[in-house]
């Protein structure tokens, strides 16, 4: 289950209905899905050939396609990141930049994890989102945010899409952050 963390006062909101609530208010979606049923070998992954990304898409491909049909997805793939990943540091840099997109941005962890940093309303500010496999987010359209890794610096996740213009991440300079 996510955590959050405000960046104000460095309150942690845990437990189920305090985070749903709290991501609702926010009008972050979030929901949180059973990965149990992947293999067990695909679980602790972090390379992953092709046939095992298509093995992850199969896995969740009821979650993937109801997601879609709620909410005009036509597309999705998998994204893994770890030491592995050829320049990871440089990626990570290029990722904490503050930006917004013309679609929603979302995401399904299926191992790992990772944190999506939002901006909420006007009292709240920047607050993370702290993911761990299960967890499907999707960051609304046009609210700043960006994505990094938590200390273990791996995670596996589907990606949904509306349309290819989607994935154009647009620079948001804010001096609030
Ligand atoms: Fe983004």
């Amino acid at each position: 289950m996510a955590e959050i963390v405000l960046r104000k006062t460095n309150e942690r909101i845990k437990g189920e209905e305090n985070v749903k609530s709290f991501l609702e208010d926010q009008g972050v979606l979030y929901e949180h899905l059973d990965t149990n049923k992947l293999p067990e070998n695909l679980q602790e992954k972090f390379i992953l050939s092709d046939s095992e990304k298509e093995k992850i898409l199969d896995v969740f491909d009821a979650e993937i396609r109801s997601l879609a049909q709620r909410h005009g997805y036509q597309r999705w793939d998998i994204v893994a990141l770890s030491d592995a990943t050829p320049n990871l540091d440089e990626l990570l840099k290029k990722f904490q930049q503050v930006h917004v997109h013309t679609e929603d941005e979302v995401r399904i962890i299926t191992a790992g994890k990772g944190i999506f940093t939002v901006k909420g309303s006007k009292d709240t500010g920047y607050f993370d989102i702290e993911l761990v496999p299960g967890d499907v987010i999707s960051v609304p359209v046009n609210t700043p945010h960006f994505f990094t890794l938590m200390e273990n610096r791996r995670v596996v996740a589907v990606r949904l899409f509306i349309d290819a213009a989607g994935w154009v991440a647009h620079p948001y300079e804010d001096p609030d952050f």
